[in-house]
């Protein structure tokens, strides 16, 4: 699977990913662990097989929205568990899309799970662990240096075009795409999309039952979280190496 590249020096060890530096200083070479986390970290199990299907499941993604236009930084995979991808300097904060309610906005909101969002809403949250993640606006990244105007309308507009095209993906295989989380990161002056886009970090729900079929398994704990993960491939299309 891919041409050989070397990992050098850790550079980050997050929850569910480890980031290695390369001999190029361009490239990071990313680690899919089977780590799963919950709550900010306060709940973590090791799923089995669950860093190879995140991994797959992410370039299969980000293959279908670089061709949709949308600027990723990643490259190519390297194994069933490590992507090759561009090093971005990261925005510190995650942009989410809510095309139907459910988790955080429900409870911050009082609102019950399941209702349509027209249009869908955007918030975005400050990447902090100790503080819980907490919701941040516009005016905080500008205030706090953060981004600028320009990156805070770029990764708006990059979030919404990747709704575009996922949730009609999703669709054509039986699913609904609730919310999902996206990390933008810059390379040479360009915002480029970063991180992963995988069943951890999203809502996915089947069409007809409503049947959860992401991480919310996890965090509620109803099982069958990783086959939920491969089920959601599978309706892609997708296989998968272990
Ligand atoms: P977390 O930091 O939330 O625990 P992960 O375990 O997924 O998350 O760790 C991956 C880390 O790598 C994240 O902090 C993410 O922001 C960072 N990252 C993702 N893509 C890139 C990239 N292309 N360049 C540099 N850092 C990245
Ligand atoms: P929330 O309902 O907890 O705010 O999450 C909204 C979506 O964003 C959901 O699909 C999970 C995802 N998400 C993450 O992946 N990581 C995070 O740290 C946060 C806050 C949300």
């Amino acid at each position: 699977m891919g041409l050989s590249m070397e990992k050098r020096d850790e550079l980050y060890a997050g929850k569910a990913k480890s980031v290695y530096t390369t001999d190029n200083a361009d490239q990071l070479i990313m680690v899919f662990r089977d780590d799963t986390s919950a709550f900010d970290g306060k709940k973590k199990e090791a799923l089995a097989r669950k860093g190879a299907v995140n991994n797959q499941f992410n370039a299969a993604i980000m293959d279908k929205l670089k061709a949709a236009g949308i600027p990723c930084h990643f490259e190519r995979l390297l194994s069933p568990t490590e992507a090759l991808v561009k090093k971005l300097d990261m925005i510190p904060v995650e942009c989410v899309v809510r095309n139907i309610s459910a988790g955080s906005i429900c409870r911050r909101l009082g609102v019950e799970e399941g209702l349509d969002l027209t249009p869908p809403t955007f918030e975005f949250f400050l990447k902090n662990d100790e503080l819980g993640d907490p919701m941040v606006n516009d005016y905080h990244i500008r205030s706090f240096g953060w981004a600028t105007d320009e990156q805070v309308a770029r990764m708006k507009e990059l979030t919404f075009q990747v709704n575009d095209v996922l949730k009609q993906l999703f669709l054509d295989g039986g699913m609904l795409l609730v919310d999902y989380k996206l990390e933008f990161g810059v390379f040479n002056g360009e915002v480029l999309l970063g991180d992963e886009f995988s069943p951890d970090g999203c809502r996915l729900w089947d069409k007809d039952t409503r049947e959860k079929l992401d991480k919310d398994r996890f965090r509620q704990g109803l099982g069958g979280v990783v086959e939920a993960y491969e089920e959601v491939g599978r309706r892609l299309g997708m296989t998968f190496e272990y």
